[in-house]
């Protein structure tokens, strides 16, 4: 089938969702011809390795975790959030490689998780209208004309903090931050509240500590390599002059452009028309890329989709990350399972049980409830494998400091809690116990006998 050329920024020529209105177009420019020239955060052969292992995940041979903050905030570029946010990642990849007997993708919502898209161009408090805040690469969340105004300075500060948290990343997956060979690294801090799971994991660990031991004495030597794992970022490429400027041909395979700020950006909900600018910048080019499903696909536009996406049914190529919520997943998600397997496409299904299950309390907080994150998990392993496919993996927003911003969970969070230590500027995540918990339950669940 003929593919229309695409280059770099043809995106510009179609239809643009959640566009930033920039003031200062000259200040714009010299922002992304900045960025243009500064080094790439990641590498095309590290972009090809999670290629390949998600077209693994979507044979059922391995499970993506894909996990982190709703939105970074650069404030939390310090060395304690990255690390504890990394550690919960790996502790939760070591649980489920113990219970799904399979080897899990760790990919973070790290290092550029900046841009954020909007339901409203505009909030209004008091009678005042001001631009929505979209995240720390455009704009201030504070509630005044300065703050909400979009400054292209940010892109370049977005890129420099990606850089170092990439770095520090980095640093701690090659230099023993996972090393299983210090069980008592792993063990649980402040898991106070669910003794069940806290035994749970702490058996998991020791189990990993036995069997290191056994294997490192078979082979009469001691194993090096698991003193560091994978580890790989993700963003939603929404901010298209952004992810322009690190689109890049790479000198060993010079037929195809990388977007090199990421392994693994993804086109959110709200911007997948098939017509419009993000699906056109995407569809260039090689990275592997995901795209978050909501209730308002049907399964005609999905595979108009893939084959715009996908055109070679490459393995690996698409993620289909879907986010329908507990009351619409039975509603919603067969069909499209069910038109993706009559077509014969290989996409990687992934589940997002956060966006699909967000509630405003009655006073005005946002929260999830921690059974009804579970819950859509539940129901999407059951619809996958009831169909004959293969749910690959998971996509949640957590982080690894104790905050309370979902309900539910061992240690039973009620919405008085909400007030106590609540810090997202946008979606309420799983806190470190929660996202272990979560952990737990996929774990027991596939060690069931599930794909
Ligand atoms: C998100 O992942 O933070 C997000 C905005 O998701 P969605 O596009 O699924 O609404
Ligand atoms: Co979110």
């Amino acid at each position: 089938m003929h593919e229309p050329s695409w280059i770099p920024d043809s995106w510009r020529s179609k239809p643009m969702e959640q566009r930033v209105a920039y003031s200062d177009s000259d200040a714009l420019r010299s922002a992304i011809t900045e960025l243009a020239k500064l080094p790439p955060l990641v590498t095309s052969w590290e972009v090809e390795a999670l290629k390949q292992q998600l077209a693994e995940a979507s044979r059922g041979e391995r499970f993506l975790l894909q996990g982190g903050d709703c939105s970074e905030s650069f404030d939390d570029c310090q060395a304690s959030i990255i690390a504890s946010n990394l550690k919960v990642l790996l502790k939760m990849s070591f649980v489920l490689i113990y219970g799904c007997r399979k080897q899990v993708i760790r990919v973070g919502r790290f290092a550029g998780q900046y841009a954020k898209p909007r339901s409203a161009e505009t909030e209004t408090r008091d009678g005042i209208t001001l631009p929505s805040y979209r995240g720390p690469l455009t704009n201030r969340p504070g509630f005044t004309a300065e703050e909400r105004t979009p400054q292209p300075a940010y892109l370049l500060e977005g890129y420099h903090r990606s850089a170092l948290t990439i770095n520090f990343i980095r640093g701690l997956v090659d230099g023993g931050f996972a090393d299983l060979h210090h069980p008592e690294f792993w063990n649980v801090d402040f898991f106070h509240h669910a003794a069940a799971a806290a035994d749970d994991y702490r058996q998991i660990i020791d189990s990993i500590g036995a069997a290191i031991h056994f294997m490192e004495t078979v082979a009469g030597r001691r194993l090096d390599e698991l003193t560091r794992v994978d580890f790989f970022t993700s963003h939603e490429g929404l901010h298209l002059e952004y992810e322009q400027a690190q689109t890049r041909q790479v000198p060993r395979r010079p037929d195809k452009w990388y977007n090199l700020c990421t392994h693994f950006p993804w086109i959110g909900d709200r911007t997948r028309r098939l017509d419009g600018a993000h699906i056109e910048y995407f569809r260039g080019i090689a990275n592997p890329v995901g795209v978050k499903v909501g209730p308002s696909m049907t399964p005609e536009q999905l595979l108009d989709l893939i084959e715009i996406l996908n055109p070679h049914d490459e393995p690996g190529r698409l993620t289909l990350i879907h986010r329908f919520g507990v009351k619409r997943i039975a509603e919603c998600l067969p069909q499209l399972i069910e038109a993706v397997l009559r077509a014969g496409r290989h996409v990687t299904w992934c589940c997002d049980p956060m966006h699909g299950n967000t509630l405003v309390t009655q006073s005005g907080v946002k929260t999830r409830s921690f059974d009804e994150i579970l819950d859509e998990l539940n129901q999407a392993l059951d619809i996958h494998q009831g169909l004959g496919s293969i749910l690959g993996g998971v996509h949640v927003e957590l982080t690894g400091e104790d905050v309370t911003e979902c309900i539910g969970g061992a240690r039973g969070l009620c919405e008085a809690d909400l007030g106590r230590a609540y810090s997202s500027e946008v979606d309420p995540r799983l806190n470190y116990e929660q996202a272990l918990e979560m952990a737990f339950a996929i774990a027991r669940r596939m060690s069931r006998g599930w794909r």
